[in-house]
């Protein structure tokens, strides 16, 4: 039951306090992480993670942390995490390495919860910046940006009938509405 809720409550973060996780915190997330399925338990995905808020900073100029309000035409603030996970798994396209990341991600976000952290999945960035900035092992490539830290904003889940083409910047309330659509409406049985 527990577990459910979790998974109910569990929402993507874009804005966070400045205080960086300790390592000790993310330690049960990378635990996590290595738990998750993986396509022939191959396992081929690796993690560089930054708990430093200064090297922070440098990675959160070469991501999109756009928030579903649209935050990112906030260039003013445009908003950024006290610290990242970088994923890595080898070159190439397959399909199978974002399908491992999706489980991973999954595992992790719920872990991170355990912390009191909340994590996003980012999968704007810029690339090449990103790679020169971080030694990667032969023959891999970042795959995605995981942020983390603590939510400094609340966001919850409604039931949605349709989804809205866009999301109104609700500007006098501090909390975020994720529209889900209904199990009843992503579902057909097959009798
Ligand atoms: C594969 C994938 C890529 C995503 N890429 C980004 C991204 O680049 N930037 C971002 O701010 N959010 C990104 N997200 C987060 C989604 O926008 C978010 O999951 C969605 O709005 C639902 O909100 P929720 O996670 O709170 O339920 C991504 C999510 C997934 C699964």
């Amino acid at each position: 039951m527990e577990l459910i809720n979790a998974i109910n409550r569990r929402r993507s973060a874009r804005k966070f306090l400045a205080q960086s996780p300790e390592r000790e915190q993310v330690l049960p997330i990378m635990e996590a992480a290595r738990f998750a399925h993986s396509i022939a338990n191959r396992q081929v995905l690796r993690y560089l993670v930054c708990l430093n808020k200064v090297k922070s900073l440098v990675i959160s100029d070469f991501i999109s942390l756009a928030s579903n309000i649209d935050d990112s035409m906030n260039q003013e603030n445009p908003a950024s995490a006290p610290a990242y996970i970088i994923c890595i798994g080898p070159e190439g396209d397959s399909p199978s390495h974002f399908a491992d990341l999706g489980a991973a991600f999954q595992n992790m976000s719920l872990a991170a919860m355990t912390e009191k952290l909340s994590m996003c999945f980012i999968t704007q960035f810029d690339k090449t910046e990103l790679t020169r900035l971080f030694e990667l092992p032969h023959n891999h490539q970042i795959l995605a940006v995981f942020a983390i830290g603590s939510a400094a904003e609340s966001s919850v889940a409604y039931n949605a009938e349709t989804l809205p083409t866009h999301i109104e910047n609700p500007t006098d309330s501090r909390i975020i509405q994720i529209p889900k659509l209904r199990a009843s409406q992503i579902t057909s049985w097959i009798e």
